[in-house]
């Protein structure tokens, strides 16, 4: 099996990227359908649950909203350097470069692999635009990905905070605020407050029914995904507005950040579906895009670097196995994550032929993170044992990651 193919398997979560160009296609939105023709999108496969053309509708307003209002925010920062992460499959590197922008666009291997070769030759600058593959939640992948460029940054964030865990969330803001000491510049999203976009578009622009349309869209993202339950503290609540925000204001405060709330129906340009609807639909949509902000983040200066600075794991990944009467002895080194899981899931294709290896110890004394694309492969490590995989020598953040999933048996000799 290639290592592509593993990739997807550890990480189902960059086909929602894929979805997001075909409803930017939907939106005429410039070089979209390119984009998607270059990759052979066929709406029937990525669109599934979207039964209905309302509700196709009403996720590329969505989309389109977010994709021209980010645009003209980076524009508007003043900042020469974009850096989009994740940059997914959209035209942005085009629309950046044509606008004077650097661009940098940072997203899994997989989508990295796939999306360079088909925007390089629709760049006009080609000099100007760059892919690497990353890990957000792994801060020396975004080190080494930054190698050569120079700041200040503007670091964009549009679709990826809802996919994460509560842990992983924290790590991925760690890491952005690393770079914002690093290189200066700003942190640019509309994530925290996607729910609210959503549910006051299809609110103004379908009423009574937006419910069940919504209801879809959030199932096609699940599945997609392969993530259980949306919800991480950066993340505000249409149930709980006022307490879901202080709780990311919070967030942020932590890692010695500060938002200031740029608000969407102000900034909202003429948008290319506005042909689509009628004038009262537009009129209530741009009223409901009043009450959503996109989150303009930088440091706070007043906070000291003491309070923020956090241990940094620079192991690189590695591993080691034995295999004895149909026990494997496995020894993990560094961070088992986006990057790394793929080279264990091709080990343990190898060694467990015809399903032959009952059970699995690892041991963890060099293991220092487990993110969800990890948990993923162990619990399907997991699934094709007869016992529990037993963990030892766990550290605490690990013995937590695992206990929190109910994953094996942790052995403390
Ligand atoms: C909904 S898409 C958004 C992509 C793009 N920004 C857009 O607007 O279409 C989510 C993206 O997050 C990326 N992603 C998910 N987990 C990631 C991680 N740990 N590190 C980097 N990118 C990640 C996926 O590969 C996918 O491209």
């Amino acid at each position: 099996m290639s290592v592509r193919s593993m990739q997807i398997r550890v990480n189902p979560v960059y086909l929602t990227a894929k979805t997001a160009v075909c409803l930017m296609e939907k939106a005429g939105i410039p070089g979209a359908a390119k984009i998607a023709r270059a990759l052979a999108l066929e709406d029937k496969a990525l669109l599934p649950k979207m039964t209905d053309a309302e509700t196709i509708l009403g996720n590329a307003l969505v989309v389109e909203a977010k994709y021209r209002t980010m645009c003209r925010l980076i524009e508007a920062s003043g900042i020469k350097t974009v850096v989009d992460l994740p940059c997914g499959y959209t035209p942005k590197a085009m629309y950046m470069t044509e606008h004077a922008r650097n661009f940098v666009g940072l997203d899994l291997p997989i989508v990295v692999q796939e999306v360079e070769p088909i925007i390089r030759p629709l760049v006009s600058k080609a000099a100007e635009a760059s892919f690497r593959g990353v890990d957000a939640t792994n801060y020396p992948s975004l080190k080494a990905a930054l190698h050569d460029v120079s700041g200040p940054l503007c670091i964009a964030t549009e679709g990826m905070m809802m996919y994460f865990s509560e842990e992983e969330a924290d790590t991925v803001i760690a890491n952005i605020q690393t770079l914002l000491r690093e290189y200066g510049g700003c942190w640019i999203t509309p994530d925290p407050e996607y729910a609210l976009q959503f549910c006051g578009t299809f609110q103004a622009v379908f009423g009574e029914e937006s419910l069940a349309k919504l209801m879809a869209t959030k199932e096609t993202a699940q599945d997609q995904s392969a993530v259980a339950s949306f919800g991480n503290s950066f993340l505000v609540e249409p149930a709980a507005i006022p307490a879901t925000k202080a709780r990311a204001n919070a967030l942020l405060a932590k890692h010695g950040l500060k938002a200031e709330m740029v608000n969407l129906g102000e900034q909202l340009p003429e948008l290319s579906l506005y042909k689509q609807l009628a004038s009262d639909q537009i009129r209530r949509f741009k009223e409901a895009m009043r009450n959503c902000h996109y989150w303009l983040i930088t440091l706070d200066e007043k906070k000291g670097l003491e309070d923020t600075a956090r241990h940094r794991e620079e192991y690189p990944f590695g591993l080691q196995y034995t295999l004895n009467e149909k026990i494997l002895h496995l020894s993990l080194c560094g961070r088992l994550d986006t990057i790394s899981a793929p080279e264990l899931l091709i080990m343990w294709e190898k060694v467990n032929i015809g399903g032959s290896i009952e059970g699995v110890r690892i041991d963890c004394t060099r293991l220092e993170y487990i993110s969800s694309a990890g948990i993923r492969l162990l619990l399907k490590i997991q699934e094709s044992c007869s016992s529990p995989i037993v963990f030892f020598r766990a550290n605490e953040k690990v013995k937590e990651i695992l206990q929190q999933k109910g994953l094996g048996k942790m052995d403390e000799n």
